[in-house]
């Protein structure tokens, strides 16, 4: 069977292709582009914006190859899945499996029964209370030749920010075993993984719910970040209302964990923070920022922001572009409010007016790009590592363009005269320019 994956959304949804594909692979089925494919698997996301619209948009398409073959169909999993749920059954007649997050680890097994014709359809929408374990496919879920990986040690949230469907979505929170993530990483780390991201909503709870045993997050990364041969080391995401100080301290005792650390402030008025449900106030944020530079003075601060939150005044948000200048983000996701079915913040007043909410992200986005700009410029003539992730996309000249990333995670553009074999090392470089949203950087040395 020829299959094709489209994936919206975050980290933990590109993962979960990526388990699902080598799943589906393990069964005899092969990888294809969309052209070929027989089954056609959307992995989606409901967090912002009209995301169901952009999963039917999609539907279509899938519906146009319909004609070529009839014997094509589709799957719908992720989060819109969960809330749609068996009412895409109805809608397109080729949708014959659809499944939540919790529902995953029984996909492929559906899949290949649908496509044998032995089940018509399947909805694996049950959430279940402990994390089930996922079968391991034959090939390891990050045998590609970048040698990064994605690990997940969670999965749902139990915070039920106002604004945020995701407890809906993906449901409690469930911690994996403490052993279960160590073997995995070790497996993959032995299988030529340099890098690992660990993966969960909010990392920071992690062992805080019944699947926990009493491993804290801060003793989980100590351990993973000690497995011989793993040169970087990340997580996402972090809840500041949970962080410990152990974490903080991490940064400055663990050579191997990247000083780069994604900390959604979402607004900088404690007003608009207590409306959120977010459980800390600006001081107890400043504070944890202080605490990780001390730990980790080069540590590079990212974060999510929320404009136009009801009850969001021109005072407050003022108080969010203060923050955003006093933290000094180096770079920020940032979106406008809008009503996700279900949460707490659709029955909040007043809301902002669209035009209102528009100017206000147009102008944190301009703060953003100024100190951005401002950040990547001081790292010039500094030396690092890039740790190459392939050929860049724009080719300028007649040496070859590289991109890798730095520890922090920022792209490094390098120009080498190799063509081929870079992928998956590290090159000492020097940063010699700053562009926009990037740096270009010189090799000094030897890859290793
Ligand atoms: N409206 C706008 N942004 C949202 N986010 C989550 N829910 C909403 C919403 N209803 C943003 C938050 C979160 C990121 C993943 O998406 O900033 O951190
Ligand atoms: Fe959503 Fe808040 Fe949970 Fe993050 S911590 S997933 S914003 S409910």
């Amino acid at each position: 069977m020829k299959f094709h994956i489209t994936t919206f959304g975050c980290q933990m949804n590109v993962h979960d292709s990526q388990w699902l594909a080598r799943a589906l692979e393990s069964r005899g089925w092969e990888e294809t582009g969309a052209e070929d494919a027989q089954v056609y698997i959307l992995n989606t996301c409901s967090v912002r914006d009209k995301p169901e619209q952009k999963v039917y948009s999609e539907l279509g398409r899938v519906a146009a190859h319909l004609r070529r073959d009839e014997n094509v169909f589709a799957a719908v999993g992720g989060c819109v899945a969960q809330q749609v749920g068996r009412g895409f059954f109805e809608r397109f007649p080729f949708v014959k499996l659809v499944f939540g997050s919790d529902g995953i680890a029984g996909a492929p097994n559906a899949l290949e029964r649908i496509a044998a014709g032995r089940e018509e359809r399947a909805a694996l929408l049950d959430f279940v209370t402990l994390y089930e374990e996922r079968e391991q496919p034959d090939q390891p879920v990050a045998a590609d030749e970048s040698r990064q990986a994605f690990v997940n040690i969670m999965q749902g949230c139990d915070n039920f920010c106002a604004y945020c469907i995701v407890p809906y979505t993906r449901g409690r929170q469930k911690s994996r075993t403490p052993e279960a993530i160590l073997d995995e990483c070790r497996l993959l780390v032995e299988g030529g993984v340099r890098e690992i991201t660990l993966l969960g909503q909010n990392v920071n709870s992690f062992g805080l719910d019944k699947g926990g045993v009493g491993v804290s997050f801060a003793e989980l990364l100590r351990s993973v970040a000690a497995i011989p041969g793993l040169d970087r080391l990340r997580f996402t995401t972090s809840h500041p209302k949970d962080i410990a100080g152990e974490v903080i301290r991490a940064f400055g005792e663990l050579p191997n964990l990247c000083p780069s650390l994604h900390l959604p402030m979402q607004a900088g008025s404690d007003k608009v923070l207590k409306a959120m449900r977010r459980k800390y106030d600006m001081e107890r944020y400043l504070s944890i920022v202080d605490g990780l530079r001390t730990a980790r003075p080069d540590i590079s601060l990212t974060t999510d922001l929320i404009v136009g939150f009801p009850g969001e005044t021109e005072e407050d948000f003022q108080q969010t572009l203060d923050m955003v200048e006093r933290v000094g983000f180096e770079s920020s996701f940032s979106f406008k409010y809008s009503d996700r079915p279900g949460v707490a913040a659709v029955n909040m007043e007043p809301k902002v007016p669209a035009e209102e909410a528009s100017e206000r992200l147009l102008r944190l986005q301009t703060l953003q790009n100024n100190i951005t700009r401002e950040c990547l410029k001081n790292l010039v003539g500094a030396r690092t590592d890039a740790f190459m992730e392939g050929l860049s996309r724009m080719q300028d000249g007649d040496a070859v363009s590289w991109k890798g990333r730095d520890p922090a995670g920022r792209i490094v553009n390098v120009s080498m005269s190799e063509t081929a074999g870079l992928t998956g090392m590290m090159v000492p470089v020097r940063i010699v320019e700053a562009k926009k949203h990037s740096l270009v950087g010189e090799r000094t040395g030897e890859p290793w």
